[in-house]
Parts: C-alpha cells; structure tokens; sequence
C-alpha cells in the first residue's frame, strides 16, 4: 500500500494542507484564509482556535480530496508562521487571548527601553537576534503583563506558551505533547542559539516563568501521535520546521552560502552558513535553520515584512483588484512604474533598516498616475526590499551571490523578471510550488523512513523557470537610485 506524507502549512493568512507522495508531487491541496483583527493601530491578531479549526479541517479535506484514508497517511510535518505567540490554559486548552502576531508592533517601546538599558548586545550575542517586537519574547511578556490572572495561573503551572506548532501539536494530541522545534525556538528571543537551551537571564530580563515554555526538540523525529478522536486512527506527527527555513530545506540549500526567497505575506530570505554561528555585520539576524539527529545547521535571514501584503491591501482596503493574481493583468497594463515608488513599511521596515516607527509611503505620484503604475510599484517594492537584505547578505558572506532560489505564493513572472533585472543575477523556480510544505514534509518522511536519506530527496528538485536579467544597466542603475531616495525619505514616522 503507498502512503503519503501530510504536511501542515499554517501561515499567517491562510490555513494549508498539502499530501505528497514518494516522489514529493502533491497528492491534493486544501486551504482556508482566516481572519486578522488589528483592533488598535499596529496591532496584529488572529484567533487562535480559528487558526486550530481551519488547519484541522483542511486536514480533513485534502485526505478526502486526495480520496485517501487516515491509514495512508505515514506522518505529519508542520510548518508555520513563526514568532506568533499563543498562552492557552493547560487544563481547558483554551487560548487566554488572541494570538499576538510576528507584525504586531505593541512592544516596539518596551523593545526601546531594553536597548536603552544597553541589552541590544547580549540578545544578540544569545539568541542571534535583533532586538525588536518582532519576536516572541516581548510578546509573551506582555500577553503575561495584560491578561487577567495570567501571572496567577503560570505560577500554578497551569498556562502553556507556544508559536504556532507547539499550539497545533497541542491540539493534534489533545494536550499530549506540548513540545516545539530549534528552528521555531530560535525565533522568540528566548533561546540560546549556542547552548540550545531556553536563556535564563533573558527569561528572567523578561520576566517569563520558564514552566509555560515547550520542550525543544530536533526538526525531524517522531513527537508523538494524533489523538485517534481526530482522525480515526493515530498517525505520527514527525516533523516540525518554521516555515523559512522549511523552505530553506525544501530548495535543497545544503550547501554553505545557498540562498532562497520565499515571497509570501512577507519575502524572507535565508543563506545555509552551515554548522557556523555567522554573526552579521550588515543588520541582518543568526537563526537556527534545522537540526537533524544531533546536526545543527544555522543560516543568516533577512525579513522583509510586507511582501505579499501589499498585494492584499490592495485589494482588501483599496478595492483596486478582486483578487492577488489579477495584480499582474493590472501591473502589465503599463510599459513602467510612471516613477511611482511604494515603500511598504506598513508594520515598520525590517532588514536591513530595523525602523519600528516607520510606516509605508507612496512617491512620484503624479496627475498620470494610474491604478497600473500603483499596482507595477507594489511588485516592484517587493522586489527591491528582497535586494536590499539580499545586498546586506552579500558583504556579511563576503560572496557575490551567483543564483537566488524563488518561491511561495504571491511570486509571479514579472516580480522574478524584475528581481532578476535589479540583482544582475538568475532567478530560478522549481518544479514544485508548495516549497513551505514540501520543506516539513521531508523532514517528517525522513524521520519515520519514508525517504532514506537527503541524497533521495535531492533528486526531486528540479528548475523549471530561469529568469535571467535583461534590463539596461542604466535604467538599473537610475530605478535604484530613486529607490533609495524613497526608502531614505521614509522612516521614523510615528513618535
Ligand atoms: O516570520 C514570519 C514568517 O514565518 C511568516 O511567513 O509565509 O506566513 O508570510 P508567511
């Protein structure tokens, strides 16, 4: 009997549920957007049982899509958006509050205050980390600080911290295993990214009760089993990646100084460093990529964070398209940008800026503008802030890059073109879309013996699109040079 492998992909927009089969094609897809709730400003929510619903019921329908049963099913892999933050109540399993989101900013002056008092470095020098509301810490932290009883019920040992996988596992084994993995550990500025082990001075900095945090486990290995009441039968749930570095993997970047860009909500680039903590020099951050057996591998990221999102905004506030594909069409409508150039600093600018307070910026408008131009520029924002970190990336490794590995969902023919155009180097896609799922898949197939080994999987990756520059040097020359002008106008918005 053939079995599949069930990967879990929960995103910070959509809920995913991918089956693969030995030769890592997808099987069947389902999926579900969920709802944000920003209910001040720079604040970002989600529910989390909403999150648990839509994940498990998608689940379900790509098994049934797939028309398979449970018993087909050889393991679970989960990725997911990383840095969310989830406290639930042990007892009831119910969350005490909304998610906090990796783009709330709630905690960018409490971040202040510790760089203040001089702590920028030693998170840094821990966790691999800048210091910023980025992360899990603050958010924890603060979750502690503003719920009713929170404190009362970590002392009793009754609360449970989690991102997004710990939450899900939480849920698959009915509160059997609350466990997380290095690569989601490394994300919440409470982990020691040399030790491997949650810090005790920053969980004391932070005033977290080390008794909520999950146990941290390697990437790929069996942590336990579904409840049977969920799908009928138990099935392991075998690996657990935070979605970049998943994709990471997933895009066969074994090899020291590989790098890919997943564009999603956000574009996050990684470059493997392999068993080497490198420490950037250009505002870039240290992350755990993946531990296999006892093998830490570490990479150097770059997180841009609105990526995809200001194709979403778009269309969610502007009403300027139905739907994210249609940006193309509309983009593709003019020859160029008009001159109009978008900064999309809607949460603040991450790498290599690190502005909290910055905020998004239209320039260049101009009585010809048209909806074409905005929507042109909101691609080609996208692909400017993935060369700003790709940049950075290049004087941190001290080597020029020779080939960027692209993916992810909002990524389109004419955001590859231009990225291509504007770094003078190839861009390639591979044969398989869902590169996020496909990246926990592995490392849950490689955990139960479904694949033998990472030569096996190699073999599945093959390009399919190249994307080569075209562009004259002098209109690169001239677009970046107004893109600098944009992004150095812009910053330090909000007080
Ligand atoms: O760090 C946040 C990241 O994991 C979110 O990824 O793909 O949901 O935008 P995505």
């Amino acid at each position: 009997m053939q079995k599949y492998i069930l990967s879990l992909d929960q995103g910070t927009s959509i809920s995913r549920a991918i089956i693969f089969d030995k030769s890592g094609k997808i099987i069947s897809i389902a999926q579900k957007e969920f709802e944000q709730f920003s209910p001040r400003l720079s604040w970002i929510e989600q529910d989390a049982n909403e999150i648990w619903y839509s994940q498990a019921s998608v689940a379900e329908e790509a098994i049934q899509k797939a028309g398979l049963r449970a018993e087909d099913i050889k393991a679970i892999g989960i990725t997911n958006q990383r840095e969310t933050t989830i406290l639930w109540d042990k007892e009831t399993g119910k969350p005490i509050g909304n998610a906090i989101v990796w783009q709330d900013r709630r905690t960018s002056q409490y971040c202040d205050e510790l760089k203040e008092k001089g702590y920028a470095q030693t998170i840094k020098d821990k966790t691999g980390l800048i210091l910023d509301a980025y992360f899990s810490g603050t958010k924890i932290k603060w979750l502690l600080d503003n719920t009713p009883g929170a404190r009362q019920k970590a002392e009793e040992g009754k609360l449970a911290f989690g991102t997004v996988d710990s939450w899900l596992i939480w849920k698959l084994t009915k509160g059997a295993c609350h466990v997380t993995d290095v690569s989601n550990a490394s994300r919440t500025m409470i982990y020691n990214i040399k030790s491997l082990e949650w810090d005790k001075e920053l969980l004391e900095l932070l005033d977290i009760p080390q008794n909520i945090l999950p146990e941290v486990r390697t990437s790929s290995e069996v942590y336990g089993m579904t409840s049977k009441s969920l799908f009928g039968v138990e099935i392991p749930i075998a690996g657990i990646c935070g979605d970049q570095q998943a994709a990471l993997f997933a895009q066969m970047c074994f090899e020291k100084g590989m790098v890919k860009n997943t564009y999603n909500t956000g574009c996050f680039i990684l470059m493997n460093t392999g068993d080497q903590i490198v420490t950037s020099n250009n505002n870039l951050i240290t992350t755990i990529a993946w531990q296999i057996g006892d093998k830490v591998t570490y990479a150097l990221e770059g997180s841009v964070f609105i990526g995809g999102a200001v194709i979403q905004w778009l269309r969610d506030q502007m009403n300027l398209i139905h739907s994210i594909e249609e940006i193309e069409e509309l983009a593709l409508s003019e020859k160029d940008n008009g001159g109009v150039y978008i900064v999309p600093a809607f949460t603040g600018l991450g790498a290599p800026y690190w502005d909290q307070y910055a905020r998004g910026t239209f320039w260049g408008l101009n009585m010809g503008t048209t909806p074409g131009h905005i929507a042109r520029a909101a691609l080609e924002s996208i692909a400017f802030r993935s060369r700003d970190v790709l940049k950075a990336m290049e004087r941190d490794s001290g080597n020029a890059l020779t080939q960027l590995r692209a993916g992810g969902t909002v990524l389109n023919k004419t955001i590859m073109q231009f990225q291509s155009d504007i770094l003078g180097i190839p861009v390639v896609r591979p044969n398989v879309k869902e590169i996020t799922a496909l990246g926990s898949a592995y490392l849950a197939g490689l955990a139960v013996g479904f694949w033998k080994d990472i030569e096996e999987i190699k073999a599945h990756w093959e390009i399919t699109e190249v994307y080569d520059a075209k562009m004259q040097i002098d209109k690169v020359d001239k677009t970046l040079k107004y893109w600098k002008r944009a992004v150095g106008r812009t910053g330090q918005w909000l007080d």
